[in-house]
Protein backbone atom coordinates (compact mmCIF):
# COMPACT_ATOMS: atom_id res chain seq x y z
CA UNK A 1 0.00 0.00 0.00
CA UNK A 2 1.38 3.48 -0.67
CA UNK A 3 2.33 5.88 2.07
CA UNK A 4 -0.38 8.25 2.82
CA UNK A 5 0.84 11.83 2.16
CA UNK A 6 -0.38 15.44 3.17
CA UNK A 7 -0.85 17.51 0.46
CA UNK A 8 -2.19 20.84 0.14
CA UNK A 9 -5.25 21.17 -2.11
CA UNK A 10 -6.49 25.30 -1.74
CA UNK A 11 -5.24 28.50 -0.68
CA UNK A 12 -7.30 31.29 0.46
CA UNK A 13 -5.72 35.42 1.18
CA UNK A 14 -7.06 38.09 2.87
CA UNK A 15 -5.15 41.63 3.24
CA UNK A 16 -6.63 44.86 4.46
CA UNK A 17 -7.73 47.14 1.91
CA UNK A 18 -5.78 50.55 3.82
CA UNK A 19 -2.46 51.18 2.48
CA UNK A 20 0.24 52.57 4.09
CA UNK A 21 3.08 53.92 2.04
CA UNK A 22 6.29 54.77 3.01
CA UNK A 23 5.12 58.37 1.56
CA UNK A 24 3.08 58.54 4.68
CA UNK A 25 5.23 57.08 7.40
CA UNK A 26 7.79 59.62 6.30
CA UNK A 27 4.88 61.80 7.81
CA UNK A 28 5.03 60.04 10.91
CA UNK A 29 8.30 59.28 12.01
CA UNK A 30 12.38 60.68 10.18
CA UNK A 31 12.19 58.18 7.41
CA UNK A 32 12.34 58.50 3.87
CA UNK A 33 10.87 56.23 0.81
CA UNK A 34 14.81 55.88 -0.77
CA UNK A 35 16.11 54.09 2.85
CA UNK A 36 13.38 52.32 3.29
CA UNK A 37 13.11 50.99 -0.17
CA UNK A 38 16.96 50.11 -0.59
CA UNK A 39 17.72 49.26 2.98
CA UNK A 40 14.60 46.89 3.28
CA UNK A 41 12.67 46.23 -0.41
CA UNK A 42 9.41 47.29 0.87
CA UNK A 43 7.03 50.38 -0.98
CA UNK A 44 3.48 49.68 0.71
CA UNK A 45 2.16 47.66 4.11
CA UNK A 46 -1.52 46.66 4.65
CA UNK A 47 -2.94 47.77 8.14
CA UNK A 48 -6.19 46.58 9.38
CA UNK A 49 -7.14 49.88 10.77
CA UNK A 50 -11.10 48.69 11.65
CA UNK A 51 -11.63 49.16 15.62
CA UNK A 52 -11.78 46.02 17.71
CA UNK A 53 -10.90 43.67 14.57
CA UNK A 54 -7.83 41.18 14.97
CA UNK A 55 -6.12 38.50 13.75
CA UNK A 56 -9.14 36.45 13.70
CA UNK A 57 -10.80 38.49 11.48
CA UNK A 58 -8.47 38.48 8.81
CA UNK A 59 -8.27 34.40 9.17
CA UNK A 60 -11.73 33.87 8.87
CA UNK A 61 -11.81 36.17 5.70
CA UNK A 62 -9.14 34.02 4.62
CA UNK A 63 -10.87 30.51 5.33
CA UNK A 64 -13.69 32.14 3.31
CA UNK A 65 -12.19 32.74 0.31
CA UNK A 66 -10.70 29.28 0.45
CA UNK A 67 -13.91 27.36 1.15
CA UNK A 68 -15.32 30.00 -2.31
CA UNK A 69 -12.74 28.70 -4.27
CA UNK A 70 -12.42 25.23 -3.61
CA UNK A 71 -16.25 24.75 -2.39
CA UNK A 72 -15.20 23.22 0.94
CA UNK A 73 -17.97 22.94 3.98
CA UNK A 74 -17.03 24.17 6.89
CA UNK A 75 -18.65 20.91 8.54
CA UNK A 76 -15.71 19.00 6.95
CA UNK A 77 -12.90 20.56 8.83
CA UNK A 78 -11.83 18.79 11.73
CA UNK A 79 -8.27 20.44 12.46
CA UNK A 80 -7.56 24.15 12.62
CA UNK A 81 -4.07 25.18 13.07
CA UNK A 82 -3.06 28.67 13.01
CA UNK A 83 0.05 29.81 13.25
CA UNK A 84 0.17 33.68 15.08
CA UNK A 85 2.01 36.32 17.15
CA UNK A 86 -0.63 38.47 17.52
CA UNK A 87 -3.52 36.20 18.65
CA UNK A 88 -6.72 38.47 19.18
CA UNK A 89 -7.08 37.72 23.33
CA UNK A 90 -4.16 35.89 25.25
CA UNK A 91 -6.71 33.07 25.23
CA UNK A 92 -8.70 31.88 23.46
CA UNK A 93 -6.45 30.62 20.25
CA UNK A 94 -6.81 32.53 17.27
CA UNK A 95 -7.55 29.54 15.22
CA UNK A 96 -10.90 28.89 17.98
CA UNK A 97 -12.26 32.59 17.13
CA UNK A 98 -11.63 32.15 13.54
CA UNK A 99 -13.55 28.84 13.49
CA UNK A 100 -16.02 30.29 15.17
CA UNK A 101 -16.19 32.95 12.53
CA UNK A 102 -16.18 30.80 9.80
CA UNK A 103 -18.67 28.23 10.94
CA UNK A 104 -16.64 25.50 11.42
CA UNK A 105 -18.03 23.42 14.42
CA UNK A 106 -16.91 19.73 13.66
CA UNK A 107 -12.44 20.57 14.43
CA UNK A 108 -10.23 21.08 16.94
CA UNK A 109 -8.72 24.40 16.79
CA UNK A 110 -5.26 25.68 18.50
CA UNK A 111 -2.66 28.28 17.43
CA UNK A 112 1.10 27.51 17.20
CA UNK A 113 3.71 30.37 18.55
CA UNK A 114 6.80 30.43 16.26
CA UNK A 115 6.43 33.59 15.55
CA UNK A 116 7.71 34.15 11.49
CA UNK A 117 7.72 30.94 11.31
CA UNK A 118 4.76 30.17 12.39
CA UNK A 119 3.23 28.92 9.33
CA UNK A 120 5.66 26.29 8.08
CA UNK A 121 5.94 25.05 11.94
CA UNK A 122 2.33 24.56 11.75
CA UNK A 123 2.21 23.45 8.26
CA UNK A 124 5.06 20.64 9.62
CA UNK A 125 2.66 20.08 12.94
CA UNK A 126 -0.54 19.17 10.17
CA UNK A 127 1.53 16.88 7.77
CA UNK A 128 2.44 14.51 11.02
CA UNK A 129 -1.27 14.52 12.20
CA UNK A 130 -2.60 13.58 8.05
CA UNK A 131 0.33 10.92 7.70
CA UNK A 132 -0.61 9.54 10.99
CA UNK A 133 -4.40 9.20 10.01
CA UNK A 134 -5.86 11.46 13.42
CA UNK A 135 -7.41 13.92 10.58
CA UNK A 136 -8.42 14.54 6.95
CA UNK A 137 -9.42 18.07 6.09
CA UNK A 138 -6.93 20.54 8.18
CA UNK A 139 -6.79 24.25 7.89
CA UNK A 140 -3.32 25.59 8.17
CA UNK A 141 -3.36 29.37 8.91
CA UNK A 142 -0.24 31.90 8.92
CA UNK A 143 -2.07 35.10 10.39
CA UNK A 144 -0.37 38.28 12.09
CA UNK A 145 -1.47 41.99 13.19
CA UNK A 146 1.72 43.26 13.27
CA UNK A 147 0.04 46.89 13.06
CA UNK A 148 -0.69 45.81 16.45
CA UNK A 149 2.49 45.29 18.58
CA UNK A 150 4.48 47.84 16.34
CA UNK A 151 5.54 51.17 17.58
CA UNK A 152 5.02 53.99 15.15
CA UNK A 153 7.16 56.49 16.82
CA UNK A 154 10.24 54.12 16.32
CA UNK A 155 12.12 53.78 12.93
CA UNK A 156 13.96 51.19 13.38
CA UNK A 157 10.63 48.74 13.31
CA UNK A 158 7.68 50.69 11.91
CA UNK A 159 8.42 50.08 8.37
CA UNK A 160 8.77 46.81 8.65
CA UNK A 161 5.67 44.92 9.39
CA UNK A 162 2.26 44.67 7.68
CA UNK A 163 -1.03 42.69 8.57
CA UNK A 164 -2.38 39.67 6.30
CA UNK A 165 -3.62 36.35 6.93
CA UNK A 166 -3.09 33.31 4.39
CA UNK A 167 -4.62 29.67 4.63
CA UNK A 168 -4.22 26.34 3.11
CA UNK A 169 -6.00 22.99 3.41
CA UNK A 170 -4.20 20.18 3.48
CA UNK A 171 -5.52 16.86 2.76
CA UNK A 172 -4.49 13.09 2.25
CA UNK A 173 -3.38 11.85 -0.80
CA UNK A 174 -1.50 8.43 -2.26
CA UNK A 175 -0.33 10.50 -4.78
CA UNK A 176 3.57 11.09 -5.59
CA UNK A 177 2.85 15.16 -4.75
CA UNK A 178 2.50 16.80 -1.66
CA UNK A 179 4.94 17.63 1.71
CA UNK A 180 7.86 15.82 1.13
CA UNK A 181 10.61 16.72 4.12
CA UNK A 182 10.89 19.41 7.00
CA UNK A 183 13.95 20.56 8.51
CA UNK A 184 12.86 23.17 11.65
CA UNK A 185 14.82 24.73 14.13
CA UNK A 186 15.15 26.66 16.96
CA UNK A 187 17.73 28.36 19.40
CA UNK A 188 16.78 30.53 22.34
CA UNK A 189 20.09 32.64 22.20
CA UNK A 190 17.73 34.96 19.87
CA UNK A 191 15.44 35.99 22.85
CA UNK A 192 17.39 39.29 23.97
CA UNK A 193 17.45 40.55 20.50
CA UNK A 194 13.64 40.11 19.47
CA UNK A 195 11.22 40.13 21.37
CA UNK A 196 8.00 41.96 23.38
CA UNK A 197 8.84 43.21 26.39
CA UNK A 198 6.11 43.65 28.50
CA UNK A 199 2.65 41.84 28.55
CA UNK A 200 3.31 38.19 29.42
CA UNK A 201 3.55 36.25 32.36
CA UNK A 202 6.79 37.88 33.14
CA UNK A 203 6.36 41.29 32.86
CA UNK A 204 2.03 41.76 33.08
CA UNK A 205 1.20 45.23 31.42
CA UNK A 206 1.08 47.98 33.77
CA UNK A 207 0.87 51.85 33.21
CA UNK A 208 4.95 52.03 33.63
CA UNK A 209 5.28 48.98 30.59
CA UNK A 210 2.81 51.12 28.57
CA UNK A 211 4.37 54.90 28.93
CA UNK A 212 7.37 52.76 28.28
CA UNK A 213 5.98 50.94 24.82
CA UNK A 214 7.29 48.18 26.07
CA UNK A 215 4.35 46.49 24.25
CA UNK A 216 5.47 46.35 21.39
CA UNK A 217 8.29 44.77 19.21
CA UNK A 218 12.03 45.30 20.31
CA UNK A 219 14.19 44.42 17.75
CA UNK A 220 18.34 44.83 17.37
CA UNK A 221 18.18 44.33 13.21
CA UNK A 222 21.84 44.22 12.47
CA UNK A 223 22.07 41.06 15.08
CA UNK A 224 18.88 39.52 13.77
CA UNK A 225 19.38 39.86 10.33
CA UNK A 226 23.29 38.03 10.31
CA UNK A 227 20.97 35.26 12.13
CA UNK A 228 18.51 35.03 9.68
CA UNK A 229 20.62 35.58 6.29
CA UNK A 230 22.77 32.76 7.39
CA UNK A 231 20.10 30.59 8.99
CA UNK A 232 17.79 30.60 6.36
CA UNK A 233 20.03 30.32 3.73
CA UNK A 234 22.22 26.93 5.29
CA UNK A 235 18.44 25.57 6.56
CA UNK A 236 17.29 25.79 2.55
CA UNK A 237 20.56 24.43 0.84
CA UNK A 238 20.66 21.56 3.28
CA UNK A 239 16.90 20.86 3.02
CA UNK A 240 17.85 20.54 -1.20
CA UNK A 241 21.22 18.41 -0.28
CA UNK A 242 19.19 16.16 1.98
CA UNK A 243 16.59 15.54 -1.18
CA UNK A 244 19.37 15.28 -4.25
CA UNK A 245 17.79 18.55 -5.46
CA UNK A 246 19.79 20.74 -7.62
CA UNK A 247 18.79 24.29 -8.28
CA UNK A 248 16.99 23.46 -11.56
CA UNK A 249 15.07 20.57 -9.79
CA UNK A 250 13.14 23.76 -8.09
CA UNK A 251 10.20 25.47 -9.48
CA UNK A 252 9.68 28.08 -6.79
CA UNK A 253 11.27 28.85 -3.64
CA UNK A 254 8.87 30.41 -1.47
CA UNK A 255 10.86 32.38 1.63
CA UNK A 256 9.68 34.43 4.28
CA UNK A 257 9.48 38.23 3.44
CA UNK A 258 11.58 40.12 6.37
CA UNK A 259 13.93 42.10 4.17
CA UNK A 260 14.82 41.85 0.56
CA UNK A 261 18.71 41.56 1.11
CA UNK A 262 17.95 38.63 3.38
CA UNK A 263 15.90 36.97 0.46
CA UNK A 264 18.87 37.76 -1.81
CA UNK A 265 21.32 35.59 0.53
CA UNK A 266 18.90 32.76 0.38
CA UNK A 267 18.66 32.86 -3.70
CA UNK A 268 22.81 33.49 -3.91
CA UNK A 269 23.31 30.94 -1.83
CA UNK A 270 20.87 28.07 -3.20
CA UNK A 271 21.63 29.09 -6.60
CA UNK A 272 17.77 29.14 -7.77
CA UNK A 273 16.80 31.25 -10.52
CA UNK A 274 15.68 34.88 -8.78
CA UNK A 275 12.65 34.08 -11.35
CA UNK A 276 11.38 31.43 -9.46
CA UNK A 277 11.61 33.72 -6.12
CA UNK A 278 8.37 34.55 -5.01
CA UNK A 279 8.06 37.99 -3.88
CA UNK A 280 5.47 40.24 -1.69
CA UNK A 281 7.48 42.44 0.89
CA UNK A 282 7.44 45.46 -1.47
CA UNK A 283 3.32 45.66 -1.41
CA UNK A 284 3.14 43.54 1.96
CA UNK A 285 5.77 44.04 4.06
CA UNK A 286 6.64 41.82 6.65
CA UNK A 287 3.57 40.24 8.04
CA UNK A 288 5.44 37.69 9.98
CA UNK A 289 3.46 34.13 9.66
CA UNK A 290 1.44 35.07 6.61
CA UNK A 291 3.94 35.91 4.14
CA UNK A 292 4.10 32.17 3.14
CA UNK A 293 0.67 31.82 2.53
CA UNK A 294 0.24 35.10 1.50
CA UNK A 295 2.75 34.16 -1.41
CA UNK A 296 1.01 30.91 -2.17
CA UNK A 297 -2.26 32.36 -2.61
CA UNK A 298 -1.06 35.36 -4.98
CA UNK A 299 1.15 32.75 -6.96
CA UNK A 300 -1.12 30.03 -7.01
CA UNK A 301 -2.12 29.96 -10.30
CA UNK A 302 1.32 30.02 -11.95
CA UNK A 303 2.42 26.50 -10.28
CA UNK A 304 1.93 23.10 -12.18
CA UNK A 305 0.95 19.79 -10.51
CA UNK A 306 4.22 18.14 -9.28
CA UNK A 307 5.99 21.31 -9.15
CA UNK A 308 9.09 21.33 -6.61
CA UNK A 309 8.56 23.93 -3.86
CA UNK A 310 10.98 25.18 -1.10
CA UNK A 311 9.72 27.22 2.06
CA UNK A 312 12.14 28.38 4.32
CA UNK A 313 11.69 30.95 7.58
CA UNK A 314 12.92 33.00 9.94
CA UNK A 315 11.64 34.45 13.53
CA UNK A 316 11.55 35.43 16.67
CA UNK A 317 12.98 32.44 19.20
CA UNK A 318 14.86 32.55 16.98
CA UNK A 319 13.21 29.86 15.32
CA UNK A 320 14.06 28.95 11.64
CA UNK A 321 13.39 26.30 8.99
CA UNK A 322 12.66 25.04 5.39
CA UNK A 323 9.49 22.67 3.94
CA UNK A 324 10.10 20.76 0.69
CA UNK A 325 6.75 19.90 -1.19
CA UNK A 326 5.74 18.79 -4.71
CA UNK A 327 2.41 20.92 -5.39
CA UNK A 328 -0.49 18.71 -5.79
CA UNK A 329 -2.83 20.93 -8.86
C1 LIG B 1 15.92 46.49 10.60
C2 LIG B 1 16.85 46.61 9.40
C3 LIG B 1 16.06 46.90 8.15
C4 LIG B 1 17.83 47.76 9.64
O1 LIG B 1 18.72 47.84 8.54
P1 LIG B 1 20.29 48.03 8.77
O2 LIG B 1 20.93 48.13 7.46
O3 LIG B 1 20.72 46.92 9.70
O4 LIG B 1 20.33 49.42 9.45
P2 LIG B 1 20.99 49.85 10.84
O5 LIG B 1 20.07 49.40 11.96
O6 LIG B 1 22.42 49.39 10.90
O7 LIG B 1 20.94 51.40 10.68
C5 LIG B 1 21.71 52.08 9.70
C6 LIG B 1 21.43 53.54 9.81
O8 LIG B 1 20.11 53.82 9.29
C7 LIG B 1 19.36 54.51 10.26
N1 LIG B 1 17.97 54.11 10.16
C8 LIG B 1 17.36 53.07 10.79
N2 LIG B 1 16.07 53.00 10.43
C9 LIG B 1 15.88 54.01 9.55
C10 LIG B 1 14.75 54.45 8.83
N3 LIG B 1 13.55 53.85 8.92
N4 LIG B 1 14.89 55.50 8.00
C11 LIG B 1 16.07 56.13 7.87
N5 LIG B 1 17.17 55.74 8.53
C12 LIG B 1 17.08 54.70 9.37
C13 LIG B 1 19.97 54.12 11.58
O9 LIG B 1 19.67 55.08 12.57
C14 LIG B 1 21.42 54.07 11.24
O10 LIG B 1 21.94 55.37 11.21
P3 LIG B 1 23.42 55.68 11.79
O11 LIG B 1 24.35 54.89 10.92
O12 LIG B 1 23.54 57.15 11.65
O13 LIG B 1 23.40 55.19 13.21
C15 LIG B 1 17.67 45.31 9.20
O14 LIG B 1 18.61 45.18 10.22
C16 LIG B 1 16.81 44.07 9.18
O15 LIG B 1 16.10 43.82 8.22
N6 LIG B 1 16.93 43.22 10.21
C17 LIG B 1 16.31 41.90 10.22
C18 LIG B 1 14.82 41.95 10.27
C19 LIG B 1 14.34 40.56 10.45
O16 LIG B 1 14.71 39.65 9.77
N7 LIG B 1 13.51 40.34 11.43
C20 LIG B 1 13.16 38.99 11.77
C21 LIG B 1 11.83 38.97 12.24
S1 LIG B 1 10.92 38.26 11.01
Amino acid sequence: MSKIKAVITGVGGYVPNYILNNQELSTMMDTNDEWITSRIGIKERRILKEKNKGTSFMAAKAIEDLFSKTGTKPEDIDLVLCGTTTADHIYPSCASMAAEKAGIKNALAFDIQAACSGFIVSLATATSFIESGHYKKILVIGADKMSSITNYTDRTTAPLFGDGAGVVLLEPTTEEVGIIDSLLHTDGVGMKHLHIKAGGSAHPATHETIDKKEHYTYQEGAYVFKHAVTDMSEVSADIMKKNNLSKDDIAWLIPHQANLRIIDAVVQRTGVDYDKVIINIDHFGNTSAATIPLGIWESEKKFKKGDNIILTAFGAGFTWGAIYLKWGY
